[in-house]
């Protein structure tokens, strides 16, 4: 639900920040590990092993199929791409599955309109095994992407210490400083330390990190997403705040298209996504998915809800006995973001709640948006009646305009 009037303004901390000047909105894009792993079985398995053909046909579908146009344009590798260290030490991709290489990748990317992501893991060992970047590395490897002309990292944290991780992260934030290429930085840091203070310093992180991991990987699962929710819920007090333009909390990739999501569940986890200021990675087969869940995914009025320039990240208000549960994010423009979710399992719920309960108290007249039927409702004054779906909705609620579902 989108709202938009005068009355809330949040209050956000001064930070100082990462200032490579990227990510002033969260990162949309597409990532390949949720829905296509380690499958390395090029022989049985040419069309989804990763490999070269697999990121040149994401590529395609981005550019081709409107994606990139409604800002979809991170093409994102992650985990067992390498195929190990030349005599200098050197990164090198797997011959046989990059056989270009990682620069012709990105040059192709770039032609395209897009922006190519890179992953690798401080430590021994990538969390799959592959060779990583252990802290005498990190300055060659960041220089190796920035010669592949690498957009992002996403640097996992797998075999290594908290000792080697306080060091390895901020010294690759100022190696890939250092080589003069803007290269987002991802890090999952704060996910190896239980992501919450005293143990992780989102100061710090704001100011080495674009964006970061706070907690477990999701799967193809509505429990994932919900034990995800609840997680960040729990402590958005902590995380909350944390967030902003250039440096975002990270909940994970978007399952929409896959298979372990309902279509309510798809569509309540874009809402919850989008009032979270999250990135938008989505990781899916885009050769393949369907037009409804690619109508989830490419809602220009949930995007530009996600994309909102003052990047204030959303939080849980209410919390019903009724197992409904409100979201507001603040917007620009005097406009609101609300989500009304449901944790009901029995049916479809006729929810009532006035404006005043959402701590909007001006006598002025609201206009609401349902952000999935575009639907309006004028001249809200006092109640707004809602009929959430299983999963409960999105609202935009504007002073002349909107209410999201
Ligand atoms: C990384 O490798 C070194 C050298 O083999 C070893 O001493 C160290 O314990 C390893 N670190 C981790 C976290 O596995
Ligand atoms: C490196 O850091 C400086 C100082 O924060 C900043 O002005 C500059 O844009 C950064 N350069 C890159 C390539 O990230
Ligand atoms: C957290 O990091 C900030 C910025 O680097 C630093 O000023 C502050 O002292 C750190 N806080 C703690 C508790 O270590
Ligand atoms: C509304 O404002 C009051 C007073 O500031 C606060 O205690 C309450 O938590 C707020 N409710 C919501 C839903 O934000």
């Amino acid at each position: 639900m989108l709202w938009k009037t005068a009355p809330l303004l949040a209050l956000v901390g001064q930070v100082l920040v990462l200032e490579n000047g990227l990510l002033r909105r969260p990162p949309m894009g597409w990532l390949a590990w949720e829905r296509f792993r380690c499958n390395i079985d090029c022989e049985e398995d040419p069309e989804n092993c990763i490999s070269e053909r697999l990121f040149m046909e994401m590529a395609d579908r981005l550019a081709q199929d409107g994606w990139r146009d409604l800002g979809y344009t991170y093409l994102n590798i992650d985990d067992c791409w390498i195929g190990g260290r030349d005599a200098k030490g050197h990164l090198m991709p797997s011959p046989k599955r990059f056989p270009n290489g990682i620069a012709f990748l990105a040059d192709y990317a770039h032609s395209l309109g897009l922006q190519l992501g890179i992953y690798e893991d401080l430590g021994n060992f990538t969390c799959m095994g592959f060779p990583g970047t252990t802290l005498d590395k990190v300055v060659q490897d960041a220089q190796t992407f920035a010669e592949w002309k690498v957009d992002m990292l996403k640097l996992d944290g797998c075999y290594s210490t908290p000792e080697e991780r306080a060091k390895g992260y901020p010294m690759m934030a100022a190696a890939l400083n250092a080589t003069g290429r803007p290269i987002a930085f991802s890090c999952s840091w704060p996910a190896y330390e239980g992501g919450l203070p005293p143990k992780v310093n989102y100061s710090q992180l704001a100011e080495i990190c674009n964006l970061w991991r706070n907690y477990d990987d999701i799967q193809d699962s509505w429990s994932s997403v919900l034990s995800i929710l609840d997680w960040f819920v729990d402590h958005q007090d902590i995380l909350q705040p944390v967030a902003g333009p250039g440096h975002w909390n990270d909940p994970d990739m978007l399952l929409i298209g896959n298979f372990g999501l309902s279509f309510e569940q798809a569509r309540a986890q874009m809402a919850l996504w989008t009032v979270l200021a999250a990135p938008l990675f989505i990781s899916t087969d885009l050769r393949t998915i369907s037009a409804q869940n690619m109508d989830i995914l490419q809602n220009p009025l949930m995007i530009k809800i996600n994309q909102d320039p003052l990047g204030i990240q959303g939080r849980r208000i209410l919390k019903e006995k009724s197992l409904i549960e409100v979201f507001l994010r603040p917007l620009d423009n005097n406009a609101y973001a609300l989500v009304f979710f449901s944790r009901r399992t029995d049916m479809p719920y006729r929810f009532h709640c006035s404006l005043s309960q959402l701590n909007f108290t001006s006598s002025i007249l609201y206009e609401a948006q349902d952000v999935y039927t575009g639907g309006v409702i004028s001249g809200l004054r006092a109640l707004i009646p809602i009929r959430t779906p299983a999963s409960g909705f999105l609202l935009t609620l504007k002073s002349r305009f909107g209410i999201f579902l």
